[in-house]
């Protein structure tokens, strides 16, 4: 590798939000462990809502123009209709209707969007779990778990093209980094907050 491909890699958005998050990212393995999501149908119903939430906290950075110019495949992103069949199937009906982005601007938004897609990786082991404990589906119950149609690794290494392709400056970068941590943030919330959600 000469020395101008290491200050790309150096540079690189995508490397700079895995590193830059890894403490985040280990912080909701241990949340999901404590959750308990898993050891019972209530509590799995209760995940499926704080899913649910960032969903919709998600989906309403997609109304952004400069966000569809970017990312041109929305369309197959994005899991909140496939989170409030889930939660029809567990017989819940989520009760709040703000969303928790209201205030986040692009670029920013990106690094939300960041923290969704990437937690589409970590959804296969969950997916396998909701299928073993329970005997949930991509048609019943965890269809927000399951991967997109095109398979996981293929949307997000799409994802992770445009974003790296995108040229974006260091401010850029950093405003980019600054929404993914206020993403994992409120992820985290809603999963600590998990037995009080409504
Ligand atoms: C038990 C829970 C979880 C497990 C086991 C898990 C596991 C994983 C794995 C295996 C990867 C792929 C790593 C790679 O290929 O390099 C990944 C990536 C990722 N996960 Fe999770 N995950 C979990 C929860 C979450 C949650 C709750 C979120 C966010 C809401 C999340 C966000 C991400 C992101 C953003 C990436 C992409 C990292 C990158 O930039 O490459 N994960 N996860």
């Amino acid at each position: 590798m000469n020395a101008s491909t290491n200050q790309n890699v150096q540079d690189s958005l995508m490397l700079r939000l895995k590193q830059e998050t890894l403490s985040e990212h280990d912080r909701m393995e241990v949340l999901m462990k404590q959750s308990g999501a898993f050891e019972s149908k209530e509590n799995y119903a209760q995940f499926t809502l704080s899913q649910y939430y960032f969903q919709k906290d998600v989906e309403n950075l997609y109304l952004d123009e400069k966000v569809q110019r970017l990312i041109p495949d929305l369309d197959v992103r994005g899991r909140s209709i496939a989170a409030f069949k889930d939660l029809e199937d567990l017989g819940v009906s989520p009760q709040q209707q703000s969303v928790a982005t209201q205030t986040v601007a692009y670029p920013e938004s990106l690094g939300w969007i960041y923290v969704s897609e990437g937690s589409t990786l970590g959804a296969a082991f969950l997916f396998k779990e909701a299928q073993a404990k329970f005997g949930f589906s991509a048609d019943f119950a965890a269809r927000n778990l399951a991967a997109y149609p095109e398979g996981r690794a293929i949307v997000w290494k799409r994802f992770k093209q445009t974003l790296d392709e995108a040229g974006f400056n260091e401010e850029e970068k950093n405003q980019i980094i600054a929404g993914a941590l206020q993403g994992f943030k409120r992820f985290g919330d809603l999963l600590e907050d998990l037995k009080n959600l409504k």
